[in-house]
Formats: C-alpha cells, sequence, structure tokens
C-alpha cells in the first residue's frame, strides 16, 4: 500500500525518466540527397546508401552515369556506376545504391557507386515523364497517380507540407486548441445547399436499422446525413469553454463548378475566438496570421518556392504594407466607377462576382479586406450591424489572382434574432443552446488552404495544388 502511494505521488514526467527506450536498430541508413547535397564537407571515405528514381541516363563507354531523385528536394544527385548497366535502369525506374562521395570537375557533389540494386523497371514509352520537357499541367494532372514523380509536383507538395505546418504553429503559438470537427453532419452550415448526402450503400443495413417515422434512406442516424461544408458551427461550440479554437479539416460542396478556383472537397482552416466583439481584432489577427506563415514559408521553403516560381511573377511587396479594409458599398462605388473595365456589371444584391474580387486586389494593387456586406446575402449566423441593420460584421478576404481568400464574420450571439434567423431550427437546437448558457459573443474565419497556396505559388488552376483533386466527373484516383 505504502509502496502504491509512492508511486501515485510520483509525477508523470518522473515516470517519462523511468522508461528506457531500446534503440532503433536500422540495418542500413539511408541519406536522403536534400541533406547530402546541403553538405560543405565532402569526405570520400564515408559511405552513404541512397533509395531514388532515375531521371537521366547517360552511358559512356565504360561508365554510366545515373541522376537520381529522392523527392526530398528538386535537386538530383549524379551517381557513377563503373560499368555498364543494364538497359532496365532507365528513367523513371527505382534503385538503391551505396557508394562513397566525391565531387564532378564542375565541383557538384556526386556519388561513386559500389553497389547498385535495380528495385524495379520502369515500363517504357508508356511512362508519362520520360522526356526532360516541361509538361503542361493539363497533361500532368492526366496522371494524378504518377504526379509525386514530376519534380514541380513534388515541391508543391512539400510546400503544402510546410504550409500546413506554418499554420499550425501559428496557432499553437497563438495558445488556440485544435478540435476535429466532424466530417458527418446534419447542418449545412452555409445553408446553400451545397451538402453531399452521405448514407451506407446496404439497402439490408438501412432496412434492418429503420424507425418508425424515419425515411428508410436515413436510417442509419435517424435523419438526413451530409459530408462537412464547414465546421463552424462545432467550433463555435468548442470556442464556448475552450476560448480559441481552430480546424484543418477537409469541406465539401456539391457544386457543378469546373472553375479553377473550386473543388469539391478542400482544406479548410477555420478558427474561432470567444469574446472577441470587435471585425477589426479579427481582421488584425489574419493579417499578423497571412503575413507570418508567408515570411516563414518564404525563408524556409525558399528553394521549393524558388523553384515554381520567378520573382517577376509574384509580388511580395504587400508583406511590408498595410492591408486595407473597403466597406463593401466602397467596393461598389469602386467598381461602378470602373464600369468600362470590368466584364460582369456589378448588382449590389448579388454580392461580388470573381472578377469584381480580382478587379478590387488589382486596384488596391495586393490584398485586401471588404467588410460589412449586406445581411440578406449573407447566412444567418453572422451579427447584425448596430449601426446599420441591413448590413453584417463580416468580412471577405480577396487577394491577386484568386479572389476570396478568407471570408469570416462577428458571430450572432442574440438568441431572438437568431431563433428568427435560423433557416432549420429543428435540427439547430444544440446552436441554439450555445446561446442560452453562458454565452459569449465570438468571431471567426474560414481560409481555402489550396487557395492560400495559389496565390502563394502562383498556381492558376487549385488542381495543382491538391495530391487527389476531386471536381465535377472527376473521382477516379
Ligand atoms: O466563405 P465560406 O463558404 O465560409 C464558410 O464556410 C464559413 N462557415 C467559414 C467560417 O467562418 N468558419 O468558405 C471559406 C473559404 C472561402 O473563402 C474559400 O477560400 C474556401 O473556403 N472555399 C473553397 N475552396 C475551394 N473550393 C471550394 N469549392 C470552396 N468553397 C469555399
Ligand atoms: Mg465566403
Amino acid at each position: 500500500m505504502f509502496q502504491y502511494l509512492k508511486i501515485c505521488r510520483r509525477t508523470f514526467s518522473d515516470l517519462a525518466k523511468d522508461v528506457v527506450t531500446p534503440p532503433i536498430v536500422r540495418q542500413r541508413t539511408t541519406t536522403r540527397l536534400k541533406d547530402l547535397l546541403a553538405s560543405k564537407n565532402v569526405s570520400p571515405d564515408e559511405k552513404h546508401f541512397i533509395n531514388g528514381w532515375v531521371t537521366k541516363v547517360r552511358k559512356m563507354k565504360t561508365v554510366t552515369f545515373l541522376n537520381i531523385n529522392d523527392g526530398t528536394c528538386n535537386e538530383d544527385l549524379q551517381i557513377v556506376v563503373g560499368n555498364k548497366l543494364s538497359s532496365d535502369f532507365n528513367v523513371g525506374s527505382s534503385i538503391q545504391a551505396t557508394g562513397n562521395l566525391g565531387t564532378t570537375p564542375r565541383g557538384q557533389i556526386e556519388l561513386q557507386v559500389t553497389d547498385i540494386d535495380l528495385v524495379n523497371t520502369c515500363k517504357h514509352p508508356e511512362y508519362p515523364f520520360i522526356t526532360k520537357q516541361q509538361h503542361l499541367p493539363q497533361y500532368v494532372r492526366e496522371f494524378i497517380h504518377l504526379r509525386s514523380r514530376h519534380k514541380p509536383f513534388a515541391a508543391t507538395m512539400r510546400v503544402r507540407h510546410a504550409a500546413q505546418k506554418a499554420f499550425h504553429d501559428f496557432f499553437d503559438a497563438e495558445g488556440f486548441v485544435n478540435i476535429h470537427t466532424p466530417i458527418l453532419t446534419s447542418n449545412d452550415c452555409e445553408n446553400s445547399g451545397e451538402v453531399f448526402l452521405a448514407r451506407p450503400e446496404s439497402a439490408d443495413l438501412l432496412k434492418q436499422m429503420k424507425r418508425d417515422g424515419v425515411p428508410e434512406e436515413a436510417s442509419y442516424f435517424d435523419k438526413k446525413t451530409f459530408l462537412t461544408v464547414s465546421g463552424q458551427l462545432h467550433l463555435e461550440a468548442m470556442c464556448l469553454g475552450l476560448d480559441k479554437v481552430y480546424t484543418f479539416n477537409p469541406a465539401f460542396r456539391a457544386e457543378n463548378s469546373k472553375s479553377p478556383h473550386h473543388l469539391a472537397e478542400f482544406y479548410m482552416l477555420e478558427g474561432e475566438i470567444a469574446f472577441m466583439e470587435r471585425l477589426e481584432d479579427l481582421t488584425a489577427l489574419l493579417d499578423d496570421m497571412i503575413k507570418g506563415v508567408t515570411r516563414k514559408l518564404l525563408d524556409s521553403s525558399s528553394n521549393d518556392i524558388s523553384y515554381l516560381t520567378s520573382s517577376d511573377q509574384i509580388d511580395f511587396s504587400w508583406l511590408e504594407k498595410e492591408t486595407p479594409t473597403i466597406t463593401y458599398h466602397e467596393a461598389l462605388k469602386i467598381l461602378e466607377a470602373n464600369r468600362d473595365k470590368i466584364d460582369i456589371p456589378v448588382n449590389p444584391k448579388e454580392g461580388l462576382a470573381k472578377n469584381h474580387e480580382l478587379f478590387l486586389t488589382k486596384y488596391v494593387n495586393g490584398p485586401c479586406f471588404v467588410a460589412h456586406f449586406p445581411k440578406d446575402i449573407k447566412p444567418f449566423y453572422m451579427r447584425q450591424n448596430h449601426e446599420d441593420p441591413t448590413l453584417v460584421d463580416c468580412f471577405d478576404f480577396l487577394v491577386p489572382e484568386v479572389g476570396e481568400l478568407i471570408g469570416g464574420s462577428v458571430r450572432e450571439h442574440k438568441l431572438e434574432l437568431l431563433e428568427k434567423n435560423l433557416p432549420n431550427k429543428e435540427d439547430l437546437e444544440w446552436y441554439l443552446d450555445l446561446r442560452r448558457y453562458g454565452s459569449a459573443c465570438t468571431s471567426g474565419f474560414g481560409m481555402g488552404f489550396e487557395r492560400y497556396l495559389q496565390w502563394l505559388l502562383n498556381v492558376k488552376n487549385i488542381r495543382d495544388v491538391i495530391p487527389f483533386p476531386r471536381w465535377p466527373h472527376h473521382c477516379d484516383t
């Protein structure tokens, strides 16, 4: 008993110290090309073992030069094999090699191979990326399952990884708690009817689970269920207790849109902050987020970003400027004054079309916030403006070449107003409860992650910044 009490009094960190971690035994340590090519001191005594795919083959009389890429960086490593290799070592084949480091006459690092294994040859001439020529994005997109071997796409995926980590780091440093909001949900947060229905495929199961008064196709959850269009309402629930929360989940929208800025499945970064009542506090936080994360990426992913973009294509001067906020009313005035430069005329009751958004970013020469849209064109959860009840306290953050990147608002926390505006009260009784039990005003936003990457990397089509894009008529791979 005494012993047991002693153990209980020990802290978890004491316990963790006692855990003996067995050494990890690896047969061979693989050197990653990113580290190898960055190393300054070339020691010919050091043996290295590498994995990778062949990107180029040059056969000489007695030796063969292979360029290898292992997906860790854009640069290839030249390896020198001291004999003639079989033609199975072709472009696209996967190999493993051991050797000593050396330098080429041009001073670049190369590997003098002592052992080489062919893991798998590559079928020619079918392999789509045999030639070194630049491929058009639409060509590369025909081979979604092989795209990771296309260098610009691999670089995009590495930047995507770094970007999602930078956003997580930003929220962690700001004291936010990451919440996994549900993918299956019975609410259509935006009430725009763009939901995908989710139900079991098995007719037997549906029959088995059927209850009185529930349509058979809804019998799994006793109600219609969808793939989420936004985690916002669940975030609001978590926020009123955890203070600052965010989610970085997929969102699904059933639109018949083949536009270069829309996907049926995309990743949305959403945040919600309790006790935040001023729209300008929210826009200031997001300005810090976008600038902070972008600066970090320009530093940490500089190799990949400069490989993918040329400096004359992208203007990062906005990082040093204050981001302007204009009202929706001011935006309309600007657009009307420039009617001759815009294809589609503005209709104040319809909000901003893509070409209006793009024009506004050109007009202010960078990203901008457009605030206080009319209540009638925005969802039920946005707070009615105190001074002008026809408006809501919301904003869209617009960026060049992409248009709307972030949408956010102060949330309506008056129960009576929400009860009046809520489209499907019976399904969202729980949401109204949030306003009944110690509610506070909250503010929040949602950012399309792929649109951020499009803007950062100047990518024309959103399908080229997500590994497996889903858009109308395309869900094969
Ligand atoms: O403006 P949206 O629809 O806002 C919401 O869903 C809010 N409930 C978010 C919140 O406040 N928590 O979507 C937010 C962002 C848009 O600004 C856009 O960048 C992106 O999500 N987005 C899409 N991205 C790719 N494909 C689509 N079909 C998108 N629809 C919206
Ligand atoms: Mg929006």
